[in-house]
């Protein structure tokens, strides 16, 4: 039993904020953030449009591309780390506003590796024979972890006045993150298939939650209460990043992975076609790259338009692969993402 992608598709908001536009807000400038993270361009969702409106848009596009109906679904997995509401996950709003049956909706929150864990769980599904078809989501909203109170309109051309130097100073505090971030989702559908050698070959996925410092967000249960407005106010719940301990760890920890998924089934690196990997930065891209000594047309990006769509990455790079002919029928893919957790993997996939 092989587990096969038969079609994705993708829902990106239409807002696109050029760096120019958060120079305004900041100081920053297209250069810095080109030359530190590859990122041109992000997409911000507005209000009202949640990752769970995003994956819509995504799933929709998948299931027509697959022939499949609604009823068509055995469940659905839902991978991201900014849901429309702190409860329940985004599969429920999903399954009643797309009018899907009392199926089973699993939602995971591996952040960057949101995706990838969806994959691996949508496999052991299918191979353990409990679902023939899942659906399969990694979204991500990012629009409302930024300052917004700060003169975010702006960088949007929504407001027309220049910021305040207190809305720049607030906002340089948090400059090495936001400029990273955009919105974005990607779903695909997944299939049981007796015949042929198409479909997932394995995966390696892993958790070491002792340096979960370099990438969280505050907040939560164990406070009270669990939000209050001084938190929004002093900038307690824009997400904490330690920049270069993210960096190290993702540009050793993936290239691990991905030798270890090749190992385990006796393949070696270079027979890998298209290595598909976790969005975050351009040069946590070319390091790895280098490091598993795949050369550059193996090794597509798109973090230039998109800046990270956390879980949205991954399926959104597969999704335009697929339709630029990056990815073609008979080629060996590898899927690879480190983050918040963290958490990172790879996974081995025959198209
Ligand atoms: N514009 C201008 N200057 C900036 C900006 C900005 N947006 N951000 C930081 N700087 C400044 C810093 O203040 C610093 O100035 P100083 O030297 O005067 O102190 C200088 O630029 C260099 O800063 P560094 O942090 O050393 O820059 P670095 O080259 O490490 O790049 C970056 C920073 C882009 C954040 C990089 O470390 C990175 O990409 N790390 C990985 C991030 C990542 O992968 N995150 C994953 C999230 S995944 C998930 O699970 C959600």
């Amino acid at each position: 039993m092989k587990s096969v992608i038969t079609a994705s598709g993708i829902g990106i908001p239409k807002n696109v904020v050029k760096n120019d536009a958060l120079a305004k807000i900041m100081d920053t400038s297209d250069e810095w953030i080109r030359t530190r993270s590859g990122v041109v361009e992000r997409r911000y969702a507005d209000p009202g449009e949640g990752s769970a409106q995003l994956g819509m848009v995504a799933a929709q596009q998948a299931m027509s591309a697959a022939g499949v109906g609604t009823t068509d679904i055995d469940a659905v997995i839902f991978a991201t780390m900014t849901p429309n509401f702190y409860f329940p996950g985004n599969g429920p709003v999903l399954q009643a506003a797309m009018g899907f049956p009392e199926i089973p909706t699993y939602d995971i929150r591996q952040q960057c590796s949101g995706f990838l864990y969806a994959l691996d769980l949508a496999d052991t599904f299918i191979q353990s024979r409990k679902y023939k078809r899942l659906l399969v989501i990694g979204a991500d909203v990012h629009t409302p972890l930024m300052p917004w109170n700060r003169g975010w309109d702006i960088a949007l051309g929504r407001e027309d006045r220049a910021a305040t130097p207190e809305e720049i100073e607030f906002n340089n505090r948090y400059r090495d993150r936001t400029v990273l971030f955009g919105d974005g989702a990607g779903a695909v559908v997944v299939e049981a298939s007796e015949n042929g050698d198409r479909g997932f070959v394995a995966s390696k996925l892993y958790t070491n939650g002792s340096n979960m410092d370099a990438l969280y967000m505050r907040g939560g249960s164990h406070r009270r209460p669990w939000v209050s407005s001084e938190q929004i106010e002093s900038g307690d719940l824009i997400p904490v990043m330690e920049g270069r301990e993210v960096f190290k760890q993702a540009v050793s920890k993936m290239p691990e992975a991905v030798r270890a998924v090749c190992a385990a089934v006796n393949v070696v690196v270079s027979d890998i076609d298209v290595l598909l990997i976790h969005q975050a930065n351009l040069r946590i891209v070319e390091a790895v790259a280098k490091q598993l000594a795949l050369p550059a047309e193996k090794v597509p990006h798109n973090i230039e338009r998109y800046g990270n769509t956390t879980a949205g990455t991954l399926p959104i790079l597969y999704h335009e692969c697929v339709a630029d002919g990056t990815i073609k029928p008979g080629q060996l893919i590898c899927f690879t993402a480190l983050g918040s957790g963290l958490h990172w993997g790879a996974a081995l996939y025959r198209t």
